[in-house]
């Protein structure tokens, strides 16, 4: 893609309105459809070492820690090994146990983020094994990982991310159905999940055809004084980043809390001038996320929820069309995306270059 404006007044929306393109790009020629799981050239991770390992831990910042965060939940979930994700930039400073049989994997946009980058280097000279989630080809982090898989976003020139989100996203999905159907991942759900990664793009363009809608609410909660994203479990991942998003580009304050821990104390900071995002997939887990709604609308709380059908008790619902429920945080933060780029619209924010921010964090 190039770094022409094509006709977008910001590179931030020219990038949200390229995920649909971009997301294809990172499933083109990795899908096998006869052994239900996918190809993924550069991994350099054979059968063997993939069953061997025992758990995985993926390293990143910003939105490329959140990104990995949803990548942790996909790979404990399909390849049914323990996974969690760990900011780049605490890890390399806490004297981290370094095990042989943990596969640990660096996330970044870049490349070239200092944080991730020590970290991994640290990590190579313990001995361990190092996989990268990588946008930049021939970047620091790519050369310095032992494989891994490219994310193909094209370049992200906005210094909030958004397509390269979305598309490390889809291809932590790639990764943990590889994973997943090496080890004990049957062939059906493997084919589940290649047909909600096929639907991916043409829900995506689903979702930008209601922008209108979005710049309307964004209209509205421009005026909150700050606010609350909260998630379970999938949803969870997708309110971090959400909100990160939004204090990036809007200058809101905005926090984001697993919607299990409001009552232990955040419940404390909601009245009507703090609206609350959430984010309700269909799973397990949706009654649950109903009650949170009640418990906010007990307390005046405003609520957008981000679901795939109205809900009675927000106040607003942006609704997002069902896929395979392990792939709904790649579509449930898209919406998000625009809220957070037209609520800055709205109040006249500089959108591709916000106060006190580099697009790659290069240096200590
Ligand atoms: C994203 O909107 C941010 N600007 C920032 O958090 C970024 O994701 C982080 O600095 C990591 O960058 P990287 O992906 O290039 O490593």
């Amino acid at each position: 893609e190039s770094y022409d404006m094509g006709g977008h007044d910001t590179y931030m929306h020219k990038e949200i309105a390229e995920q649909a393109d971009a997301v294809d790009r990172v499933l083109r020629g990795r899908i096998d459809e006869r052994f239900a799981t996918v190809h993924l050239g550069g991994l350099n991770l054979d059968a063997r070492e993939a069953r061997r390992m025992r758990r995985v831990k993926i390293l990143g910042c910003g939105s490329a820690y959140h990104a990995g965060m949803i990548g942790a939940q996909m790979i404990e979930e399909l390849a049914r090994v323990p996974a969690d994700a760990e900011p780049a930039s605490e890890f390399r400073y806490r004297n981290a146990v370094v095990d042989p049989d943990t596969l640990y994997i660096a996330v970044s946009q870049s490349g070239e983020t200092y944080d991730t980058l020590a970290a991994v280097q640290e990590l190579k000279r313990k001995g361990a094994r190092v996989l990268g989630v990588v946008n930049v080809v021939g970047s620091a982090i790519a050369r310095e990982t032992d494989g891994g898989v490219y994310v193909h976003a094209g370049p992200e020139v906005c210094v909030v991310s958004t397509k390269c989100f979305t598309n490390t996203a889809v291809a932590f999905a790639l990764l943990a159905l590889h994973l997943g159907r090496i080890r004990d991942l049957s062939v059906a759900d493997g084919k589940r999940i290649i047909e909600g990664l096929r639907r991916l793009p043409g829900q995506i363009d689903e979702i930008m055809r209601a922008e209108d809608d979005i710049k309307k609410l964004a209209a509205d909660y421009a005026e909150a004084k700050s606010m609350m994203f909260v998630g379970r479990v999938r949803g969870y991942p997708v309110a971090r980043e959400a909100s990160l998003k939004l204090k990036e580009v809007s200058y809101i304050h905005a926090e984001a809390y697993p919607a299990s821990e409001l009552k232990h104390g955040p419940l404390a900071l909601i009245e009507p001038a703090v609206p609350t995002v959430a984010i309700l997939p269909d799973d397990e887990l949706l009654d649950k996320n109903r009650a949170t709604l009640e418990e906010i609308k007990a307390r005046s709380g405003k609520i957008l929820a981000v679901a795939h059908q109205e809900q009675e008790k927000a106040d607003h619902t942006i609704v997002v069309p069902r896929n395979e429920v392990e792939l709904d945080p790649v579509l449930m933060g898209i919406p998000l995306q625009l809220l957070a780029y037209h609520t800055a619209l709205a109040l006249g924010r500089d959108i591709d270059k916000p106060r006190n921010l580099a697009k790659s964090v290069t240096v200590e």
